[in-house]
């Protein structure tokens, strides 16, 4: 299959090689110059664990290249993707679709033969509708069978969850485009991956859906690791304890600092105006947002509550500031809202992370040190944000004999009370009574 993948971020770049990788011949288009011409001298613009390999050796097979211009590759597609990005729209929340609806203007004008058009991009119920309604409207002639094929992979763990998924969604109204779709994920049906034919319309809902649950699962975990430190509970025993149920299945309930990420804190709240735009409102979805929201801040105050209710000038180490390990991604990263509320306190925030140091310069003033050691020293506390590896056999005696005072807030729950405690500090962690 001749592909073309319409947008080379996260999403784009991770199923461009993956699909090039399965045998397909790929090009990845983008309009920043710059990220393309990094992308053909073999510079990865983002940080994903296995991602450069498989950039070069698909590359060197001569089955994936990249691309400014979008005409003629797609004029040669059998499949053309759009994997843009869909941000919240300033003000209101709902999916800003500009460069979907861009995207769908310049493919009409170069298609030639009948061509699959498939939006990978998250977006609203009825978008496919209306990039067909685009794409007919700009080419009467194109030829063209618009359907929805959502992404369901993690950052940081992006090529394995492309290429083993728990399942593929594709919605369609043109029956043309099953064999074709079938086709560009054989390898995976093979690998007996379902693969789900529904409505484009039901496709972009599973989307949403399956963002929101996780997120409202992550949410209510929390809300329950908060009632665990008032009734003497214990949270990661409670997370095991429901998540045996097969019903509830134990993933997505570790308790934390709430969710973050380019995806979670966007989705949830297209949902909720989508639903309200519907006069169908979905309730526990708004109220999972506001929980999620606040929840952030409150991190910064029982950082605040650890070192005794004052933290005004006292230095605070930060250990971890991406909003999850393995990327350097620091969209809406829990860290941000923390270290906004230790800084209004009047705190000395340090912080380290192993790879988000260059995103997060220019999201936050603080000092950023070179490890966690020098991000610890002369401080009064540390707080653990984000559950790198790098952070989970810290030399606790090494870190005391740096600290002003031996204080450890975990919000990850990565280390155990009575290890800590064993080496002269005062721990806090989340959930535990
Ligand atoms: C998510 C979805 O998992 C993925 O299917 C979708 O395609 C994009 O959005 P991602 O944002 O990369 O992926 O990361 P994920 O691992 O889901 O974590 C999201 C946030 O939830 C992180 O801030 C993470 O720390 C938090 N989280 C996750 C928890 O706090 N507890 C958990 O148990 C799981």
């Amino acid at each position: 299959m001749r592909i073309v993948m319409v947008g080379s971020g996260y999403v784009g770049l991770v199923s461009g090689a993956c699909f090039a990788d399965f045998g397909h011949e790929v090009v990845c288009v983008d309009k920043a110059v710059e990220k393309i011409e990094a992308l053909r001298q073999g510079v990865i613009p983002i940080f994903e664990p296995g991602l450069d390999q498989l950039v070069e050796n698909n590359v060197k097979a001569g089955r994936l290249s990249f691309s400014t211009e979008l005409a003629g590759p797609v004029s040669e597609a059998d499949v053309v993707f759009i994997a843009v990005g869909t941000p919240s729209r300033r003000g209101d929340g709902h999916a800003d679709l500009g460069y979907v609806h861009a995207a769908a203007e310049e493919i009409a004008r170069a298609v030639s033969g009948f061509t699959v058009v498939v939006t990978k991009s998250t977006v609203p119920v009825g978008t496919g509708d209306e990039v067909e309604r685009i794409i007919r409207e700009t080419n009467p002639e194109a030829d063209v069978a618009v359907v929805s094929n959502p992404e369901f992979l993690r950052e940081g763990a992006a090529i394995e969850d492309f290429k083993r998924p728990d399942r593929i969604v594709v919605g369609l109204s043109d029956e043309r485009a099953r064999p074709v779709m079938t086709e560009v994920y054989r390898p995976l049906y093979l690998n007996q991956s379902p693969l789900l034919f529904t409505s484009r319309r039901t496709s972009e809902l599973i989307k949403y859906a399956a963002n929101a649950f996780l997120a409202m699962k992550i949410t209510f975990i929390n809300e329950v690791a908060d009632l665990c430190e008032k009734v003497g509970a214990d949270i990661q025993d409670v997370s095991r304890g429901i998540g045996l149920d097969g019903r509830i299945g134990s993933k997505f309930l570790h308790a934390g600092p709430g969710y973050g990420g380019s995806c979670f804190p966007k989705d949830t709240l297209a949902l909720a105006k989508t639903a309200q735009d519907y006069d169908s409102p979905v309730r526990l979805i708004e109220t999972t947002i506001a929980i999620n929201d606040s929840r952030k801040r409150a991190m910064g105050r029982k950082v605040i509550a650890a070192v005794g209710g004052e933290v005004r000038g006292k230095k605070v180490a930060v250990f971890g500031l991406t909003f999850k390990p393995n990327t350097d991604d620091m969209r809406d990263s829990p860290a941000i809202a923390i270290v906004q509320a230790l800084k209004d306190a009047g705190a000395i925030v340090s912080g380290y992370d192993p790879e988000g140091m260059g995103n997060a310069r220019q999201m936050m003033e603080i000092e950023f040190a070179g490890s966690p050691y020098e991000a610890a020293t002369d401080a009064h506390v540390a707080v653990l944000v984000t559950e790198w590896n790098a952070f989970r056999a810290l030399d606790l005696d090494r870190l005391k004999s740096l600290m002003a005072s031996p204080v450890l807030v975990d919000l990850r729950n990565v280390y155990r009370a009575h290890e800590v405690e064993a080496h002269g500090f005062a721990y806090h962690s989340i959930g535990k009574g």
